[in-house]
C-alpha cells in the first residue's frame, strides 16, 4: 500500500469475494454438470464405418455397431441421454416421409439395439420428416406449401413407432401446429403413457443449422423453413409457442438455437416451471471448432463459458455436440 494513495471510502468492494479460488467458488451461482448434457448422435446404414462430418470436426456419422460403442463411451462418462438423428438413403425418401414409421427403419432398429445394449441411457428420438423427405422439408409438400394437418398425422405414426421401438422421449422438431397434442393423444391411445415429449417449442428459422443438414444430407430442396420455423426477430411469439405446447402436453420445452437466443431461454424459464432445454446447434459447434483450429481462441475455455452461459440464462438441459468433451473436462 502506498502512503500517497487516498483511499476511497467504499462500503462495498465486490472484489473482496473474487480474491481467492475458495471465495470465488463459494459465491458461484451457476454450475455446469454432466447431468445437464444430452449428446446428439448421427446413425447411418452399414457396418464398421464412421464418416466425419466435414463442417463438424470430431463429429461422425456411425453405423449402428460403432454407434453403440460411442454411446457406451458417453454413458461411461456419465452422460444421461442421447438424441438420435438418422442419415436416410435417398431411395428410401419420399414426400410423405413414410420411411419414418417403418417398424424396421434405421431409427427403430437403432433404438432397439441401444435399449438392449445400454439400457441405462435415455434415448430421445427426433420427430420430423426432413431426414425422410425428398424435399428436405419437415412436412409434406403440395404446390410448394408445407401441409400442416396432413403432416401431423404422419408425425403421430412416427412417434408411436419410435415409442414401440423403445424410445424414452420423443422430440418433435418440425414446428407444425398442434403436433404436441396429437402426439400425446396418439401415444396414450397406443398405451405409451410413460413416453415423454420434449417439444422443440421455440425453434427459429436459423442459418446455424447448416452443418447439421450436411450431416443428414437434408437441406431443403427448395425455399427455406420460414413458413413453419420462427422469425429470429420475435420473442413474445416464443412464449405463445411454449404456452401452446404446455397446454398440449409437453414434458420439456426447448429453445433452438441457444447462443443467439439466450434472452429467449431466460424469458421461457421465467414463464414456466417445466424443465427448459437449449440446443447448442451444429453451427455454434462449427464456429468454435473453426476458430480453435486456427488457434484464435482457447477451445476448452470457450466451450465451458458458452455452455455455462446457457445454464445461467435458465437452461436445465443442453443438447450439445461437445457433450463427451465437456464430460471429460468436468471429471
Ligand atoms: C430438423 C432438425 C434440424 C436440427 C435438428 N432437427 C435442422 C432443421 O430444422 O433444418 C438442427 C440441429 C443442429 O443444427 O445441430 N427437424
Amino acid at each position: 500500500m502506498s502512503s500517497t494513495t487516498e483511499y476511497l471510502s467504499l462500503v462495498h468492494r465486490p472484489r473482496r469475494l473474487r480474491r481467492t479460488p475458495s471465495l470465488r467458488s463459494m459465491v458461484r451461482e451457476t454450475q455446469l454438470t454432466v447431468n445437464d448434457l444430452i449428446y446428439p448422435v448421427f446413425v447411418m446404414e452399414g457396418e464398421n464405418q464412421q464418416e466425419e462430418i466435414s463442417s463438424m470436426p470430431g463429429i461422425y456419422r456411425y453405423t449402428l455397431d460403432l454407434l453403440l460403442k460411442e454411446i457406451a463411451e458417453a454413458a461411461g462418462l456419465g452422460i444421461n441421454a442421447i438424441a438420435l438423428f438418422p442419415l436416410i438413403a435417398t431411395d428410401k425418401k419420399d414426400n410423405a416421409g413414410t420411411e419414418s414409421y417403418n417398424p424396421d427403419g434405421l431409427v427403430q432398429r437403432t433404438v432397439r439395439a441401444i435399449k438392449q445394449e445400454i439400457p441405462e441411457i435415455t434415448v430421445i428420438t427426433d420427430v420430423a420428416l426432413d431426414p425422410f423427405s425428398t424435399y428436405g422439408h419437415d412436412g409434406i409438400v403440395e404446390d410448394g406449401i408445407i401441409l400442416n394437418d396432413e403432416t401431423v398425422e404422419v408425425l403421430v405414426k412416427q412417434s408411436i413407432s419410435q415409442a414401440e421401438a423403445g424410445a424414452d422421449i420423443v422430440a418433435p422438431s418440425d414446428m407444425m401446429d398442434g403436433r404436441i397434442g396429437a402426439i400425446r393423444k396418439g401415444l396414450d391411445a397406443a398405451g405409451y403413457f410413460d413416453v415423454g415429449i420434449l417439444a422443440y417449442s421455440a425453434k427459429y428459422a436459423s442459418a446455424y443449422y447448416g452443418p447439421f443438414r450436411d450431416a443428414l444430407e437434408s437441406a431443403p430442396q427448395f425455399g427455406d423453413k420460414q413458413t413453419y420455423q420462427m422469425n429470429p426477430a420475435n420473442s413474445r411469439e416464443a412464449i405463445k409457442e411454449v404456452a401452446l405446447d404446455i397446454a398440449e402436453g409437453a414434458d420439456i420445452v426447448m429453445v433452438k438455437p441457444a447462443l443467439a437466443y439466450l434472452d429467449i431461454i431466460c424469458r421461457i424459464k421465467e414463464y414456466t416451471n417445466l424443465p427448459v432445454a437449449a440446443y447448442n446447434v451444429s453451427g455454434e459447434y462449427a464456429m468454435v471448432k473453426a476458430a480453435a483450429q486456427k488457434g484464435w481462441i482457447d477451445e476448452k475455455k470457450v466451450v465451458l463459458e458458452t455452455l455455462t452461459s446457457m445454464k445461467r440464462a435458465g437452461a436445465d438441459l443442453i443438447l450439445t455436440y461437445f457433450a463427451k468433451q465437456v464430460a471429460l473436462m468436468l471429471q
